[in-house]
């Protein structure tokens, strides 16, 4: 199972219209679940006495039983939005991401959302989470990309997300393929 993490709270966001669409191509044999709980989670608490919120216990249940976790988020201020690094700050020092394999989807155009992806590069190496880079995927989308059922309607996209998550899935089984086009 994949993990699908949107970095995005926004209704209409076109991150989460990102990792729908690639729980809605998912191929056969692959199941990608899509986490809901961003905006539900407390503020982390340091030593927080157990037992933790349940919103976190959600979080650390869904973490561990996904074999890999996929982002998708705008960058806010340069970096993360506060919501996803804070998601991330209860997953330091739990173990929960560590030796996960993680990859990101960038649907900001070239040239944006690069803080936003440095970041989270970098926390996930703090967590020890292990980063499928050749997985990782800049497909730009825009607000008029997505239909009325909240997924993105073009053809291109549909086939590269599906692509990134079987790559995401072969590289952790081992039996990678070739890198296909618009997928780095
Ligand atoms: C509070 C806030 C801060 C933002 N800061 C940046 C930024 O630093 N760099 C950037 O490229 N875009 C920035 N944006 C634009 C968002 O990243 C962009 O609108 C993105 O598409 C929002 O994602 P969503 O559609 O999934 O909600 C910011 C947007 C908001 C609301």
């Amino acid at each position: 199972m994949v993990l699908l993490i949107s970095g995005s709270t926004r209704a209409g966001s076109t991150n989460t219209a990102a990792l729908r669409t690639v729980q809605a191509v998912a191929p056969s044999g692959i199941e990608a679940r899509w986490y809901g709980g961003l905006a539900e989670l407390p503020a982390f608490v340091p030593e927080a006495p157990e037992p933790a919120p349940p919103a976190v216990l959600r979080l650390r249940e869904q973490l561990s039983a996904a074999d890999a976790v996929l982002f998708c988020t705008p960058e806010y201020a340069g970096t993360l939005p506060g919501s996803l690094k804070n998601l991330l700050d209860w997953t330091v020092g739990t173990g929960d991401l560590y030796e996960k394999p993680a990859a990101w989807l960038t649907v900001a155009p070239p040239g944006r959302g690069d803080g936003a992806a440095a970041t989270l590069a970098s926390v996930l190496g703090y967590v020890g989470a292990e980063v499928d880079e050749a997985s990782c995927a800049r497909l730009p989308l825009s607000r008029t990309d997505i239909g009325e059922d909240g997924l993105v309607v073009a053809p291109a996209f549909r086939a590269d997300a599906g692509e990134v998550l079987r790559r995401l899935v072969a590289n952790r089984r081992g039996t990678a393929g070739r890198p296909s086009a618009g997928i780095h």
